[in-house]
């Protein structure tokens, strides 16, 4: 359905002096119609540039986006425009997406107006329909943004999202500025809609135990490439990258690196990514790794067997 190939993006800041950041270096993936993809990884890893990407939010430095084999890199606004119903960004934090000065159904509307296919009674229709499948009630329909819970109001950014009927929802730590009880409520309700409308769904997540609980498939990122990726790869994960999200000796790995040797990594570097965390380096690790296939997992470290 939605496929990347060699996804770059590389942010620039400062004034005077500008700096370069490569965010997303190099990416390939594909989601399959129907399918729960999770991407882990620590902050900063390129999580949401990759999803900004994906939804074509930002255009990329280079590589491709491919939806059901038609290229969206490089079209047309106004082609583009008749994919973007159909790929959806639920983002972190639903200021993104509402505007605080209308009342929220104004903003589950919104994508329906500008669509221009619909009629004022059928957007009505569609906006209370959307409502009572996210668990809301018309009550909560003219209610402003700050008169909303913070799981009410990220269901009202799922029902915007829903709209258009998307066959894909990317969700960008959906869920991570709700208690646990609501993001556990927010997860099963995506789950449900995913198998009642056939979904493919994106989940980026800090929470290793829900991206488990709720994924197909795990990409495991690390400064700004997958790692591994693969459906069992927590329970045997074979990147030392993952191995130490998991035991989270992350912390422990990084004492280790002597103060001479840490910092980032030269742009001169073409090695390992993980190279200067990683507890079984050695000279080899020096020479660029690529993802390969690992009895069927995809690794992105020579030493993986
Ligand atoms: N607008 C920007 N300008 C410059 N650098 C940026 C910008 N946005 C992100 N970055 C940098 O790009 C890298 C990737 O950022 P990104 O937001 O994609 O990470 P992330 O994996 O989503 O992190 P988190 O888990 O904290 O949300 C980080 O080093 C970040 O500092
Ligand atoms: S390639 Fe080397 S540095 Fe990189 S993860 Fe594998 S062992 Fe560690
Ligand atoms: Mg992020």
């Amino acid at each position: 359905m939605l496929k990347a190939e060699n996804l770059r993006y590389v942010y620039t800041s400062g004034l005077i002096k500008t700096v370069k950041k490569t965010a997303v270096c190099g990416v390939d993936l594909e989601i399959f119609p129907g399918e729960t993809v999770a991407i882990v990884g620590e902050s900063g890893c390129g999580k949401s540039t990759l999803a900004k990407l994906l939804v074509r939010q930002l255009e990329s430095a280079s590589g491709e986006v491919f939806f059901d084999g038609t290229k969206l890199t490089g079209i047309s606004w106004k082609n583009l425009r008749k994919f973007m119903g159909k790929i959806q960004l639920i983002p972190q934090n639903p200021d993104d997406v509402v505007d605080p000065r209308w009342a929220v159904e104004r903003s589950v509307a919104e994508p329906l107006v500008i669509s221009g296919a619909f009629s004022r009674e059928e957007i009505s229709a569609k906006v209370d329909a959307l409502f009572a499948e996210m668990g809301l009630s018309k009550e909560h329909k003219p209610r402003y943004p700050h008169e909303l819970s913070g799981g009410e109001l990220q269901r009202v950014v799922i029902s915007r999202a829903l709209a258009l009927k998307p066959e894909l929802l990317v969700c960008d730590e959906a869920t991570s500025m709700l208690d646990v009880s609501v993001q556990a409520f927010i997860v099963t309700m995506l789950k449900e809609i995913q198998k009642k409308r056939g979904l493919g769904l994106v989940f980026i997540t800090h929470d290793l135990e829900v991206a488990k609980a709720v994924s197909d498939r795990v990409l495991v990122m690390y400064a700004g490439e997958i790692v591994e990726e693969g459906k069992d790869v927590f329970d045997r994960p074979l990147h030392p990258y993952t191995r130490a999200l998991l035991d989270a000796v992350q912390y422990t790995s990084l004492e280790v690196v002597l103060p001479e040797e840490g910092g980032a990594l030269p742009d001169s570097f073409s090695g390992c990514p993980y190279f200067r965390s990683c507890l079984e380096r050695t000279d080899v690790c020096k020479e660029p790794q690529k993802l390969r296939d690992v009895s069927g997992r995809l690794v992105r470290c020579w030493k993986a067997k």
